[in-house]
Parts: structure tokens; C-alpha cells; sequence
């Protein structure tokens, strides 16, 4: 089965970077297809942690050629610094592959990030102010900046000047921003290309050579499901598509090369920024949630709000990504609870819904519907095969996989690498 897609099923942060990394070692190439350092995956090797926002997870494997594909929005100095701390830490990241097509965070998308966010006040999204929405909103006006363009300096300049001027005028006279400098932005951008260089090529052909090859292809999801543009919480949602069909659009595959399909879920749910959330607990609960699952971002450190699993929300994104298999992470962090709350329908009005509701005044103001099952209250983080699991948390496992009807390979019991239990044999 050479290709795999990795997929977080609720809005992010569930644990994609760790699962990723499990499998990265059997795999030649880790591909990331969409979004950008608005994404934060953490790694813990032998007690060292990585935080890793746009290099791919595998590139900590030194035969696992790490990817970043044309549906990936770049900041390229973001991408050298990061390549820059993980050399320093003696992770070669000469094999990193940048796709051409990828297009480029520029610093008015970080100003108009902020700004915007600003200007929305009470109604802002949230979102992580790396510039991901306004890179996306010009790669979709077709007035975006690519990979290629910062090795064509002529072509740099043209496509600048044409962005600049409108930008400079959205700046300074709606946001009363001063302009940006053209010469600066040049300069730096294309001090970035050079040293990006040996690292541009067309990485559709190079990912495609591979799968017909028979090697092994892991395409890393960022974001999730409930983020997705199209199909998640509108407007509250990331500026890409983390769905699973977002890895071919995102990498320049076809969908009959990826056959595996890995939903990530936490045992529970979180939500960082604005928007809707079902399941999420009262104070109480969601604060022993922050601190037994260290619940804070890893972007921009901000407090996750935290709720119990939502099997609407699974069954949703098992059908959006036609998932083959689910991970469940974090099953640790429930050793706090007895009884242990798992959403199961919705209510709204005198309606029940055991589907995800089709439109987005329900999902706002539905009232979740609770089943609760019995807690183990001990420590599982030891934990390394099925058997060595207390059977509440076994039983936990088995009825998620019930209700969301997909099923469960691995659950994780802890940040390191090997704190893994393996579910079906
Ligand atoms: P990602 O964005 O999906 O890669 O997830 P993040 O890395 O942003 O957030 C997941 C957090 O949970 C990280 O701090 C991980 O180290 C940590 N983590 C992953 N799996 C487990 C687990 O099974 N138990 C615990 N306690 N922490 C975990
Ligand atoms: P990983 O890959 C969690 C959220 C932001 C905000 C919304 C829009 O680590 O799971 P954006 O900056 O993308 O325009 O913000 O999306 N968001 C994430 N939440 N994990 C992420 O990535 C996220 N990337 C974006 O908090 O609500
Ligand atoms: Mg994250």
C-alpha cells in the first residue's frame, strides 16, 4: 500500500505530528499538502521534543525524503529558520524538496492577518496571524507569489509590483497602515531564493515517480477536518482543504494512489480560536482536561478550549475522508475522569441528530447528547500492549470505534515515541 494519508478528524492538535513520525520510519517520502506554519506538530524522541510548523515529520528519519508540496503556502523565512534550528540540533535537512508551484506568505499577508483580525473585534476568527487566509485569498485571485518566481528575479519584481500596489492601498488607506517597500521586500525575498535553491523542484514528479516506483508515500495532513474551508465550522476554519481529497488537489497525485486513510482523533476534543464546539466541557472539566493534557498550542501557545470526543464529529469526518483506520491519542489524559462523557447525538429543537446537521444554525445551537462510561482512574502511560490497558479503557476504545464505525489501529498513552499501544492485530 505505498500511499497513506494522515488526517486529524477534529480542529487540529490531535497528536498528527507523533503518528506521523511512528510511521515515518518505514516510509521513503513524508508530503505535506496543504496549510502552513500555521500548523504545529510535536515529536518527542528520547525525552527531546520538536516542534515542527512547515519542515515535514519526516524529516527526522535520515532515509525519509521530506516534501512540502504545492498546496502548502510558504513563509520562507519561517522555513529557513526552522531548517536552521533543526541543523543545529544535527537534523540534516539537505533532502528537503520544495515544490515550485507552492506559493509564498509575503509580509503584507502578515500584516493583513493581523489587521483584519483587528478589524473584526468580537467577531474574529482567531486564527494563528501567520498570514495563511490572505496567502490563499491571492493564490486564489491568481495575484500570489510562488516558490519559482524568488529564482526568476525579473519575474519576482513584475508579479511584486503588481501585488504591492494593491496591498499598499488596502494598508494605508483602508487600515491607515504605512506602505511596505518594494526594494526591501525584494532583497530579502530573493536572499531567501537563493539559499532556497537547491531545495525548488517540481515535487508532483518526484512524489508520482515514487508511487509508481512501490515506495511508500505518507501524506501529513495539517489543520483538520472541522477546519477544513469547505467542509468544517464556517467562517471559523483554516484557508485550506486538511480533508483527505486535499492531498492530491495539494500534491499533484491521483485519488486512486493513496489506498490508506488515517483519521487522528484525541480521546477528547479540543478547539483553538473562535467558532463552535459541541462537546466543550464546563470550566471545571475542560481545566483538568488543560492541565492533564498540557492543552496549550503549539504555535502561538495559546489555551486550548477542551471538550469530551464528539462521534458526530467522527462519524462526519469518517465519511468527508473515508477513513480506513482511526488513531486515538491522548487516552492518558481521560485517566482523570470517572465517569468518562462521549457526545453521541445532537439535540436541536425536538430533533435528534446522530448525523452532522446540514447546516450551520443547528450545529451552532444544538445541545450535545451524553452517554457516560465508566473511568479507570489509574495510570496508563506504562502501557505498551492491549493487555496492559484496564478494561475501562479498553471498553472505551471498543465503543468509539462503535459509534464512529471505523476501525481503531493504535491509541496513544503518552507524548514519546514509544508510548504507543497497537489496538487491532
Ligand atoms: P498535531 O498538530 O496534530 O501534530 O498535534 P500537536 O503536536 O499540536 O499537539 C499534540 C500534543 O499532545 C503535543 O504536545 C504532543 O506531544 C502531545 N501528545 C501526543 N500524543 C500524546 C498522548 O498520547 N498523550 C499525551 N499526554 N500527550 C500526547
Ligand atoms: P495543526 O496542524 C489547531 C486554527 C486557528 C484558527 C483557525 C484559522 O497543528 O493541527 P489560520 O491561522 O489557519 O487562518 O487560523 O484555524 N488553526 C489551528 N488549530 N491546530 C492547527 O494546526 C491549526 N491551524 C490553524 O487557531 O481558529
Ligand atoms: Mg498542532
Amino acid at each position: 500500500m505505498p500511499g497513506i494519508a494522515l488526517v486529524g478528524i477534529q480542529w487540529g492538535d490531535e497528536g498528527k505530528g507523533k503518528v506521523t513520525d511512528l510511521l515515518a520510519e518505514k516510509t521513503d517520502l513524508v508530503v505535506r499538502y496543504q496549510g502552513g506554519n500555521n500548523a504545529g506538530h510535536t515529536i518527542v524522541v528520547d525525552g527531546e521534543r520538536y516542534a515542527l510548523h512547515l519542515v515535514p515529520t519526516g524529516v527526522l528519519y535520515p532515509d525519509c525524503v521530506p516534501v512540502i508540496g504545492s498546496g502548502v503556502v510558504v513563509d520562507p523565512q519561517v522555513l529557513l529558520e526552522e531548517m536552521e534550528t533543526l541543523a543545529g540540533r544535527g537534523v540534516d535537512t539537505k533532502r528537503l524538496l520544495l515544490s515550485g508551484n507552492a506559493h509564498l506568505i509575503m509580509p503584507y499577508h502578515l500584516e493583513l492577518d493581523r489587521v483584519s483580525e483587528r478589524r473584526l473585534g468580537k467577531n474574529r476568527l482567531g486564527t494563528t496571524k501567520r498570514g495563511i487566509g490572505p496567502a490563499y485569498a491571492d493564490k486564489a485571485a491568481r495575484i500570489g507569489l510562488r516558490a519559482q518566481d524568488l529564482l526568476d528575479p525579473k519575474i519576482f519584481s513584475e508579479k511584486l509590483t503588481v501585488a504591492l500596489k494593491e496591498k499598499n492601498l488596502l494598508l494605508t488607506r483602508v487600515y491607515g497602515r504605512l506602505p511596505l517597500e518594494q526594494a526591501d521586500i525584494e532583497r530579502a525575498y530573493l536572499d531567501y531564493g537563493e539559499r532556497l535553491r537547491p531545495h525548488i523542484t517540481d515535487t508532483s514528479s518526484v512524489v508520482q515517480a515514487a508511487l509508481d516506483g512501490g515506495k511508500t508515500v505518507l501524506f501529513e495532513g495539517a489543520q483538520a477536518t472541522m477546519l477544513d474551508l469547505d467542509h468544517g465550522t464556517y467562517p471559523f476554519v483554516t484557508s485550506s482543504n486538511p480533508v483527505a481529497g486535499g492531498a492530491c488537489a495539494g500534491t499533484g497525485v491521483g485519488p486512486r494512489d493513496i489506498q490508506r486513510i488515517i483519521g487522528i482523533s484525541k480521546a477528547y476534543c479540543t478547539r483553538v480560536g473562535s467558532g463552535p464546539f459541541p462537546s466543550e466541557a464546563d470550566p471545571a472539566d475542560a481545566e483538568i482536561l488543560v492541565e492533564a493534557g498540557a492543552e496549550y498550542g503549539t504555535t502561538t501557545g495559546r489555551k486550548r478550549r477542551c471538550g469530551w470526543f464528539d462521534a458526530v464529529v467522527g462519524r462526519y469526518a469518517a465519511r468527508l475522508n473515508t477513513l480506513t483506520e482511526l488513531v486515538i491519542t491522548k487516552l492518558d489524559v481521560l485517566s482523570a475522569f470517572d465517569p468518562i462523557r462521549i457526545c453521541v447525538a445532537y439535540d436541536y429543537e425536538d430533533q435528534r441528530f446522530d448525523a452532522f446537521p446540514p447546516n450551520q444554525t443547528i450545529f451552532n445551537k444544538c445541545v450535545p447528547v451524553y452517554e457516560e462510561l465508566d473511568g479507570w482512574m489509574e495510570d496508563i502511560t506504562g502501557a505498551r500492549r492491549i493487555e496492559d490497558l484496564p478494561k475501562e479503557a479498553r471498553g472505551y476504545i471498543e465503543r468509539i470505534e462503535e459509534l464512529v464505525g471505523v476501525p481503531i489501529s493504535w491509541t496513544s498513552v503518552g507524548p514519546g515515541r514509544e508510548q504507543i499501544v497497537r489496538v487491532t492485530t
